[in-house]
């Protein structure tokens, strides 16, 4: 029996949770989920998005599934989610991006994965106006940080049996920042000399990702970066209704969907929680139960090949609640 933390989260993050704890729990994997409640919702109750009760369990329990929360822009808390990855020191964004058959879109074999370093760079928040006309932010890159990312990326790489890593950076202006994550990656590829390595500036990483996006295996990439890069190759697979996550540290794991709470399609039963239902087969990957990941994996893929019933961001008029339990009317 695992026991997981399930924080259903914000605007649509409730609709797709259930939906994938429902499909969890029907493959038959046996699962304490220890439901907890955070984000904007609870901020008058607990006079805080993420109370400190949601982090102690995800500490005991050492891994969660979670849907999207909302931050506010621009006042008020600090994002749950930079706090959790910060607080649970969760260093390793791993985004997978892969097409599947029946699924609109302009390319065919993208199998590739997104390796986000997911606590330095500007999103440590150090921000702070200079007078009234000016506003400074500060980028921060640590050895550590950039060692331990990079080093992940080529684990992972050998793990999984890829064949290139590609480190994207901007060190022809960023020369302390950006420099020094291309040097540690450049030094860390010789220890793997089985793995191709290159390196491609981020501008240009977003032409070749958009034309030839297939020739692309593991991309490493400093926070910033990886944030915008996820949402590019989530459009080259059919959009974020289909960009699994996973916020994996030394110690705990939280696998989340890439797209945020969608207030705009909330509590309508319309959204599609594909991606979600991608992070929980990674979940249970991680947890080793392989058997349950593959038959889930391969009823979503039969439903969306078969394209009969579908959500309305990928053509259909399905609900989600339909979608689901059509996924489930299809395990082997
Ligand atoms: P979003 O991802 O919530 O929505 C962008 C567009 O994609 C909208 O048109 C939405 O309807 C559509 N969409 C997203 N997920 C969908 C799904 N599963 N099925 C069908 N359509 C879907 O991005 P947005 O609007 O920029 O952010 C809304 C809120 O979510 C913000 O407060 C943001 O901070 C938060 N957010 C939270 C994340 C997290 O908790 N991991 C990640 C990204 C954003």
């Amino acid at each position: 029996m695992h026991k997981i933390t399930l924080i259903p989260g914000d605007g649509i993050g409730p609709e797709v949770t259930f939906a994938t704890k429902k499909i969890i729990d029907s493959v038959g994997v046996k699962i304490d989920w220890d439901i907890q409640n955070a984000g904007s919702h609870v901020i008058e109750q607990f006079k805080n998005p993420l109370p400190e009760h949601v982090i102690n369990s995800i500490r005991k329990n050492k891994i969660a599934l979670k849907g999207p929360i909302t931050t506010p822009v621009g006042e008020g808390f600090r994002s749950v989610n930079v706090t959790l990855r910060k607080e649970l020191d969760l260093y390793t964004n791993l985004r997978p991006i892969k097409t599947y058959s029946g699924i609109p879109t302009k390319y065919d074999n993208i199998d590739l994965v997104i390796i986000r370093e997911n606590t330095e760079d500007l999103y440590v928040g150090i921000e702070h106006m200079v007078g009234d006309d000016a506003a400074e932010s500060i980028k921060i890159f640590t050895r550590k940080g950039c060692e331990r990312i990079i080093r992940y990326a080529f684990e992972h790489a050998r793990k999984e049996g890829r064949k290139k890593v590609t480190a994207v950076h901007k060190a022809n202006i960023m020369k302390c920042t950006d420099g020094m994550f291309l040097g540690i990656a450049k030094d860390i590829s010789k220890e793997y000399p089985n793995i191709e390595f290159e390196e491609m500036i981020i501008d240009a990483m977003c032409m070749r990702l958009v034309q030839v996006p297939e020739t692309y295996d593991v991309l490493v990439l400093p926070n910033l970066y990886g944030d915008i890069v996820s949402d590019l190759c989530a459009g080259l697979v059919g959009g974020l209704g289909f960009a699994p996550g996973a916020n994996i540290g030394s110690k705990y794991a939280i696998f989340e969907a890439v797209h945020g709470s969608a207030p705009n399609i909330a509590g309508q039963n319309i959204a599609n929680p594909t991606a979600l239902v991608l992070s929980g087969i990674h979940m249970l990957r991680y947890l080793g139960e392989l058997e349950a990941s593959n038959r889930i994996e391969n009823a979503l893929s039969s439903v969306l090949q078969e394209g009969k019933v579908l959500t309305a961001d990928i053509g259909g008029s399905a609900s989600t609640t339909e979608f689901t339990d059509y996924i489930i009317s299809k395990f082997d």
